[in-house]
């Protein structure tokens, strides 16, 4: 009922009632019963269950408390940057209702690292934060090493995973950080901040194919923990803005297979964008993804969508004949990329014991 009078609301405004309503909730003794079969452990930690709150929806870590009761197994926090920022004029979050999609143009509002950690400070629960980082507007390209490490060094000691965010599409030039050598910069610089914690780098739909690849292979080459798949895509003729939901999801699972095919298990593979029901939790789980996330499916589906989706989950678990969600993780990578033919992956798969 909530749920319906929010979409009333302009988005945003929507956004700050439901996430007033997740704060009360936080705070309440209560909370969803997960089902132990989706347990999985990944970047050092139990996850209740592979799905997560992607990035954005939680960007100053006031919500993830309530997300976790909800029946969320961990929420990556932010995008946080070294110092607060506004993001963009608003209005900047469009839906599109008959997609059941949003278009966004945030820019990265936050109140900043210092303030984003000693929240995390106080956390208790079960529910696995991420914290997701990346250059302030006003920081060049040049500076961004410095200035996402810095952020990194304030996070890192309070989150059980941290992710650099180089493919959001509202940062005049972040996506130019995808390049090797600038992403090799910001990484190596994050990295000397990160210590234990697992660090992971975050890519947008929108990379060529050999770019891609190339990703894969620095975030091998440096040992990142994982890979983070995908952000919003520019590909789109709605308004200016980074377009998720369903017609993203397409694109999402052939980046996965994409990454699964050049890595393995060697990385873990966080997949998300256009996740709508427990069949796509489980398509990515399947094509190789340890843990899934979702923030426009939430949005429409409701409070109550992380519980149905875990409940149906657990049942196509069972029926599949797994004990565990986690025995499922790349059993179906035959969903290779249409593009990428027998002798490609031949050729690209490394000789072992030579
Ligand atoms: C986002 N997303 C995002 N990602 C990120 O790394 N940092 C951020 O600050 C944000 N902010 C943000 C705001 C809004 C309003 C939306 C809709 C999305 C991207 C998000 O984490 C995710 O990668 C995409 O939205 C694709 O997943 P869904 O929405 O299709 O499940």
């Amino acid at each position: 009922m909530l749920h319906r009078l929010l979409f009333r609301l302009d988005a945003e405004r929507a956004h700050g009632v439901a996430a007033h309503a997740l704060g009360l909730l936080g705070r309440l003794p209560v909370g969803a019963r997960v089902d132990s079969v989706l347990a999985v452990e990944a970047l050092g930690a139990v996850h209740r269950t592979p799905l997560g709150v992607a990035a954005g929806f939680d960007k100053n870590g006031t919500t993830f408390t309530g997300l976790g009761k909800l029946g969320f197994g961990h929420v990556e926090v932010g995008t946080v940057t070294l110092e607060g920022q506004p993001g963009n004029d608003r209005p900047r979050i469009f839906r599109h209702l008959r997609e059941r999609a949003l278009v966004n143009r945030m820019g990265f509002p936050n109140v900043g690292a210092a303030v984003v950690a000693g929240r995390l400070a106080r956390r208790s629960g079960r529910t696995v934060i991420g914290a997701n980082v990346s250059k302030r507007k006003a920081a060049s390209l040049d500076e961004a090493p410095a200035d996402c490490a810095a952020a990194a060094r304030l996070l890192a000691p309070l989150a059980d995973y941290l992710v650099v965010n180089v493919s959001s599409p509202n940062t005049p030039g972040l996506h130019e950080l995808q390049q090797v050598a600038r992403l090799r910069d910001v990484l190596v610089a994050v990295q000397a901040e990160a210590g234990k914690t697992p660090l992971l780098v975050k890519i947008s739909p929108d990379l060529a194919d050999d770019e891609i690849d190339a990703i894969a292979d620095l975030a091998r080459d440096l040992r990142l923990a994982g890979i983070v798949a995908v952000n919003t895509t520019i590909a789109h003729e709605l308004e200016q803005g980074g377009l998720s939901g369903p017609p993203l999801a397409e694109r999402a699972l052939d980046v996965l297979a994409r990454l699964r095919a050049r890595v393995g298990d060697e990385l873990v593979l966080v997949s998300v964008g256009g996740v709508a029901d427990a069949y796509d939790v489980w398509d990515r789980i399947r094509a190789g993804a340890t843990l899934v996330q979702v923030y426009t499916g939430f949005v429409y589906g409701g409070p109550l969508w992380p519980s149905r989706v875990n409940r149906a989950l657990a049942r196509l678990v069972r029926e599949h004949g797994f004990d565990r969600i986690q025995d499922a993780v790349g059993t179906n990578v035959n969903a290779l990329p249409e593009r990428q033919t027998e002798a490609e992956v031949e050729s690209c798969t490394p000789l072992r014991g030579w």
